[in-house]
């Protein structure tokens, strides 16, 4: 079974080199795919940093290659790289994409996300490794093993959507990032964030999209009892295409300026969805409430009941009473 799986990595390992090497070293990779990276700006130290490359427009690039080199094509189907159709035809998963490869944080490749380099809506613009027994997205960051020592260090970590907007943050130079790439946020990330900080400062597209991840993102961060900030983008910009846009001064400095205190940034949201209806503000106040009962820590549940308190225009001890029903209710 160890056996096995070290076998898996090994593979994996392989096809990142194969698709860098494709990248840095043949005509089609060079002019298609390090030209990609190089219009959306990514400079080199970044595409080698994560060790990005492109994967041929080919059926079977990767498969000949492997067989070539002495690799067992079933390892490969077992990671996803190679499939099988229903008449028992072979061919390379990812084709004619640029590829990320996804490392644990100690650094072994255990898959990929391919970018697809056309417009055409009908084509998926990500394809990713399949779950796998060295692959399980769910207790995965993207980026984690580059920015582990800088989360460390700085004791915090930003939370970011995509692979592209992880290699934009640390190209800014911040270099504590990580996405949870290819699935909403789970228990298991923040888990895997929280033995290296106890806090979490959400980026996530400035999209309606974006808001309701953040929203539902800060509630389960608040269950594992870390801390949690976010920061909200203008409509229409992630971190990638912020920091990209308007470089990286205006970037560290929007952070600064823009980041908020979960409290504050479900109030305002709530608030705003709410207008001046007094039932539907009401519900707000339940609703922001209902966060801070998630905090496990009594003493900073208070702190933090204080200050919904003057932002709500609501007395404290309403509030300390309708904390306490959804303690009870929980318990
Ligand atoms: P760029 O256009 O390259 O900047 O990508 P993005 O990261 O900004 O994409 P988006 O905000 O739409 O999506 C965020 C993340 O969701 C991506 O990085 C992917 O991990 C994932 N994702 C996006 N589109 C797809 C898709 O078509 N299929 C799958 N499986 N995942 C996707
Ligand atoms: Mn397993
Ligand atoms: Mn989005
Ligand atoms: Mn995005
Ligand atoms: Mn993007």
């Amino acid at each position: 079974e160890q056996d096995k799986r070290e076998s898996l990595y090994i593979v994996s390992n392989y096809a990142a080199k194969f698709y860098a090497d494709r990248m840095w070293n043949s005509e089609d990779g060079k002019t298609i795919g390090l030209s990609y990276f190089k219009e959306r700006g990514f400079r080199d130290d970044i595409v080698q940093k994560f060790e990005l490359g492109y994967s041929p427009d080919d059926w079977s690039a990767l498969l000949e290659a492997a067989i070539k080199d002495g690799y067992q094509q079933n390892f490969l189907e077992d990671v996803g790289l190679v499939v099988k159709n229903d008449q028992g035809k072979i061919y390379d998963r990812f084709r004619g994409r640029v590829m990320f490869p996804i490392h644990n944080f100690t650094g072994r490749v255990i898959g990929f996300g391919g970018r697809t380099l056309k417009t055409d809506k009908a084509v998926p613009k990500y394809v990713n490794s399949p779950e796998s027994d060295i692959y399980h997205k769910s207790n995965v960051l993207y980026g984690l093993f580059q920015a582990k020592k800088a989360i460390r260090d700085l004791d915090n970590c930003f939370l970011v959507e995509g692979y592209a907007d992880v290699l934009s943050v640390q190209q800014a130079g911040v270099e504590n990032v990580v996405a949870s790439s290819g699935t909403s946020l789970t228990t298991e990330q923040i888990r895997l964030i929280g033995r290296f900080t106890k806090s979490i400062t959400i980026l996530y597209d400035g999209d309606a999209a974006g808001i309701k991840a953040s929203l539902r993102g800060l509630d389960m961060i608040l269950e594992e009892g870390l801390d949690v900030k976010v920061v909200l983008f203008p409509d229409g910009h992630d971190p990638d295409s912020y920091v990209q846009k308007l470089g990286a001064s205006a970037f560290k400095t929007h952070i600064e300026k823009a980041k908020k205190d979960f409290i504050f940034f479900k109030t305002e949201i709530l608030l705003k969805e709410a207008a001046s209806d007094p039932i539907k503000r009401a519900g707000v106040i339940r609703e922001v409430v209902e966060s801070i009962a998630k905090i496990p820590d009594a003493i900073k549940a208070s702190v933090f009941i204080r200050e919904c308190s003057g932002l709500l225009q609501m007395e404290e001890r309403i509030l300390i009473s309708e904390l306490n029903k959804m303690r009870l209710a929980k318990a």
